[in-house]
């Protein structure tokens, strides 16, 4: 099966010429290695933010955390006191690590001093195109010349956002999943620009810090993950408007079917296993009954046309009280946890 280093190894027969990789390699600067990666410079301090940084210092490094203000370092740290305690809780840390751990982070409200040194910065902050340039111009400027500039983007270009840099080589996409923390897919992507030596070094620093990456040959809009779950949610929404079962049939069946079997076969082995001509014969009728609106689902429009934002406004596609969200919160950390447990390759 195709994983890793196999992946990226064909990245240039789709999408990038051997010429143009070839010359982004002789213009770049000195080469970095994974071992003289050992500062990081962690930009923002929100939900992606905090968890981040936690990651890295998790994992051993030392992070400086960049937030506008003292009150959002604070409330940065606050969560990732938090995440350290579950962590504690399930074992997967000890109560004498905490402290260190905590001390491998330092917040700051400069750009200065959150790139002083750094050797990658990852990055993340407002999903807005002309605030991820700002800051990414200001911040290259302020590192070293060799430094790896890695965006936590959702789904933005990544070329587009290096169009203002003078390293565009250095730059790249380091998508994780919320909670970084718990999840372990890093999506590494390439702008047209990116080196073949940024995307190794970033996808072997996401498996060091324990992660599991995998990298795309090229960008495409939401990377793999996020097409894959918006092609799903546009089928479940569509489900439930068109009349064919409610909210609740919907989640349950992926719950207790595919929900399942996919944590252990992705899509493309599940078709192989179930056989490809039972998959053929499937899609010969299924296909065509399927939604395939360019739309935002009309569904989805309405609820936020009305301000029903979901969990966090208390109605969604389902009425949710503050309880209701902390235990299905706590079940889903548990689950995750256990899953880390079973897949976990580092020790903290
Ligand atoms: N939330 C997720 O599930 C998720 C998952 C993966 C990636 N991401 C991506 O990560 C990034 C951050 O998302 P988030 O959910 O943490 O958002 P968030 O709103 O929780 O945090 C954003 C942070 O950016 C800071 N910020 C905003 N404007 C800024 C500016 N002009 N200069 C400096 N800092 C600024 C805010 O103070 C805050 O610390 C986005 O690009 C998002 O698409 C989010």
């Amino acid at each position: 099966m195709l994983r890793g280093r196999n992946e990226f190894s064909t990245r240039s027969e789709n999408g990038f010429k051997e010429a143009e990789i070839l010359l982004i390699s002789q213009k770049g600067t000195t080469a970095m290695q994974l071992k003289d990666i050992k500062n990081v410079c962690n930009l923002g301090t929100g939900t992606m933010g905090f968890g981040t940084a936690l990651t890295f210092a998790l994992a051993g490094y030392t992070v400086r955390m960049f937030g506008r203000s003292d009150m959002s370092i604070e409330r940065s740290f606050k969560n990732i006191r938090a995440a350290l305690e579950t962590y504690r809780e399930h074992d997967l840390i000890k109560e004498a690590a905490i402290a260190e751990i905590l001390g491998r982070i330092t917040g700051v409200t400069t750009l200065e001093a959150a790139a002083a040194d750094a050797d990658f910065v990852i990055e993340s902050i407002a999903e807005d195109l002309a605030i991820k340039r700002q800051v990414f111009a200001q911040v290259e400027k302020l590192c070293r010349e060799n430094t790896i500039l890695a965006t936590n983007t959702s789904g933005l270009s990544p070329t587009a956002i290096a169009e203002v840099l003078e390293r565009k080589d250095k730059f790249v996409v380091a998508h994780f999943w919320n909670p970084p923390y718990l999840m372990p897919l890093v999506e590494v992507v390439p702008g047209k620009f990116t080196s073949q030596e940024t995307v190794d070094i970033t996808w072997k620093l996401m498996e060091k810090i324990g992660k599991k990456p995998v990298a795309l040959k090229r960008e495409a809009l939401g990377f793999i993950g996020n097409r894959l779950q918006l092609a799903l949610l546009r089928e479940a929404l569509y489900i439930v408007e068109a009349g064919i079962a409610t909210p609740k049939a919907v989640d349950t069946t992926m719950k207790y079917s595919l929900g399942r079997r996919l944590s252990t076969t992705g899509p493309l082995e599940s078709a192989d296993m179930g056989g490809l001509d039972i998959f053929y014969n499937i899609a010969s009728y299924l296909l065509k009954d399927l939604c395939n609106s360019p739309e935002v689902p009309p569904r989805l429009k309405q609820a936020v046309a009305k301000g029903s934002l979901g969990a966090k406004t208390g109605s969604g596609l389902y009425d949710w009280t503050p309880e209701d969200l902390a235990k299905i919160k706590k079940t889903r950390e548990n689950i995750l946890i256990e899953w880390l447990k079973k897949d976990r390759e580092i020790e903290f």
